[in-house]
C-alpha cells in the first residue's frame, strides 16, 4: 500500500541515516524519554546534552524531580530558555506522583492530560516508551508530510490542522508493525530536522523524494500553508 510503502522507507531511513546514539534513545523509561522531549522542544540537541544529564543527575526519577523545591528545579534549567517548560515540567512531575503512583502513563491520551505535554508530544512519548501505534505532529513533521502529500490547506485553520492529523494516522506503519513505532516516530523528525529543511530540502538525501509532491512540482518552498502567525 502506498501507507505501508511510506512507512517502510522512513523505517529504513531512520536505520541506516537518521540520528542515533543520543542518550535518550538508550532508554525506554518514560521519564527519561519525557525530559528529553520537553527540553528538545525549542532547544538544539547539541545544547540539551549537558542539561539533560545535569538534570538527572540530581532528579535520576520523576519522585525526585516532584520532591525538589522551584528554585532548583529553575536553576538547573537556567539557560535553556522558554522558562514555563520548567514550570510545567515540575507540575507534571507532581502530578504523575499525586495522580499516578509515580508511574508515567502508558497511553498518548492519558499522557495528554498531564501539564506541558501536548498532543505530539504524548504521541513521541507512547510511540518511542510503549510501541504505541499512534501519530506525532510537530513543526518540523507537519513540513515533511504536507510536502510528501501536496497538502496545501492552510493550517492555521483548525480543520485543516485536523485533516492533516487524520493523514499522519493514515501514513502510520500497519497494525501489527508497532515494533516499528520508535523508529518510525524517531525518522519523522530527523528527516524534518536534517534533510527537508525549510529552506534548502535535501532532496537527494531523502527517503521519500520519489512519491513527494512537492518536489515533483519544484514548489517545496510552498509547504507548509500557514497564514498568520
Ligand atoms: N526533537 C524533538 N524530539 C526529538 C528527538 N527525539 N530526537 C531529536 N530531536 C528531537
Amino acid at each position: 500500500s502506498q501507507a505501508g510503502e511510506f512507512a517502510g522507507r522512513v523505517v529504513r531511513w531512520q536505520q541506516s541515516h537518521g540520528r542515533s546514539g543520543l542518550p535518550w534513545q538508550a532508554t525506554r523509561d518514560p521519564y527519561r524519554v519525557w525530559l528529553s522531549e520537553i527540553m528538545l522542544q525549542q532547544t538544539q540537541v547539541s545544547v540539551v546534552l549537558d542539561y539533560y544529564a545535569r538534570f538527572l543527575d540530581r532528579f535520576p526519577d520523576v519522585a525526585a524531580l516532584a520532591a525538589a523545591g522551584d528554585d532548583e528545579v529553575m536553576s538547573l534549567w537556567s539557560g535553556l530558555g522558554y522558562y514555563s517548560r520548567a514550570r510545567n515540567l515540575h507540575r507534571c512531575a507532581q502530578q504523575v506522583v499525586a495522580e499516578h503512583g509515580g508511574e508515567f502513563p502508558s497511553t498518548a491520551a492519558v499522557l495528554a492530560t498531564l501539564p506541558g505535554i501536548g498532543r505530539s508530544t504524548a504521541a513521541a512519548i507512547a510511540s518511542f516508551c510503549f510501541g504505541e501505534r499512534v501519530a506525532i505532529l510537530d513543526g518540523n513533521v507537519k513540513r515533511v508530510l504536507t510536502r510528501v502529500l501536496g497538502f496545501d490547506k492552510d493550517l492555521a485553520v483548525a480543520a485543516s490542522e485536523r485533516e492533516l492529523w487524520g493523514h499522519a494516522e493514515t501514513l502510520l506503519p500497519a497494525h501489527g508493525c508497532e515494533e516499528q513505532m520508535p523508529a518510525y516516530t524517531q525518522g519523522l523528525m530527523d528527516l524534518g530536522a536534517t534533510v527537508c529543511l525549510q529552506r534548502n530540502p535535501q532532496c537527494l538525501l531523502c527517503p521519500v523524494s520519489d512519491p513527494c509532491s512537492a518536489r515533483r512540482q519544484g514548489r517545496a518552498q510552498d509547504y507548509p500553508v500557514k497564514t498568520r502567525k
